[in-house]
């Protein structure tokens, strides 16, 4: 698939470099080519492909955000027309003072996302760990995949990321709609204040037992 990612950073170039390496094209939309995080990506590989945003999302099937939350208005303005109809993967997280949640529980970010971008079918994915999960999702020895979480309205989209979690080595887990943004981004806070403030270690993520 043709794969655009905005936001290389510590979460997007991981997730970049993985769906390469998986066979994908992808693209990393870059408002700056010189950016540290543009150039780190392209070290880490070569076969990534940079453009400028517009461009770059309008050559996307999938567009992956990951961004700081804040700056998702600056982001997505200037592609406001090339993402409509496309599945955009949402990895963001609203995060307020204190490690609390940044649109205080109100309504989650990836709502917020949709309501920005109506014609946009977005699903929230790979949001639920820290960074150190997406360079290495492998956990081996346990007998079961680490769990990835994901939501969204549109069945088709949510398919279609459902494949990619799976192509990335974790076992995909469809919770719901859109409305399950919110207690994702509570499990991420949770994951977060464990690891970030609790002394947990960050090789750590959830799995499904079922029966
Ligand atoms: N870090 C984690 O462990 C983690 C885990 C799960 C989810 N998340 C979420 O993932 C998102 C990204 O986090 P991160 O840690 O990867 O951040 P990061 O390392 O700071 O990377 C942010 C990226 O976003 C780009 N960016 C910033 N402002 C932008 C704008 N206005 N327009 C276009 N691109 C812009 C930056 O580009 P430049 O280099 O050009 O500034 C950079 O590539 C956040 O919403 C965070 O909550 C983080």
């Amino acid at each position: 698939m043709n794969i655009t990612v905005i936001g290389c950073g510590q979460v997007g170039a991981p997730l970049a470099d993985h769906l390469q390496r998986a066979g994908h094209h992808v693209t990393l939309a870059a408002r700056d080519p010189e950016s540290e995080s543009v150039r780190r990506a392209l070290a880490r590989n070569g076969h990534l492909v940079v453009a400028p945003p517009k461009e770059a999302v309008a050559r996307a099937e999938v567009i992956l955000l990951a961004t700081p939350f804040q700056a998702h208005e600056a982001a997505l303005a200037p592609v406001a027309e090339e993402i409509r109809g496309k599945i955009l993967i949402d990895c963001t997280n609203p995060v307020g003072p204190g490690l609390s949640h940044g649109l205080n529980s109100v309504e989650s970010g990836t709502q917020k996302l949709q309501s920005l971008l109506p014609d946009t079918r977005v699903v929230k994915a790979f949001s639920i760990y820290g960074y150190e999960n997406f360079e290495n999702a492998s956990y081996p020895g346990y007998g079961v995949k680490p769990v990835m979480l994901y939501c969204g309205t549109d069945a088709g989209a949510k398919e279609t990321v459902g494949r990619l979690i799976a192509e990335l080595g974790w076992e995909p887990l469809d919770v719901g709609g859109l409305e399950q943004a919110l207690h994702l981004e509570h499990m991420t806070l949770l994951w977060v204040r464990m690891v970030r403030a609790g002394g947990h270690s960050p090789h750590m993520v959830w799995a499904r037992l079922q029966r």
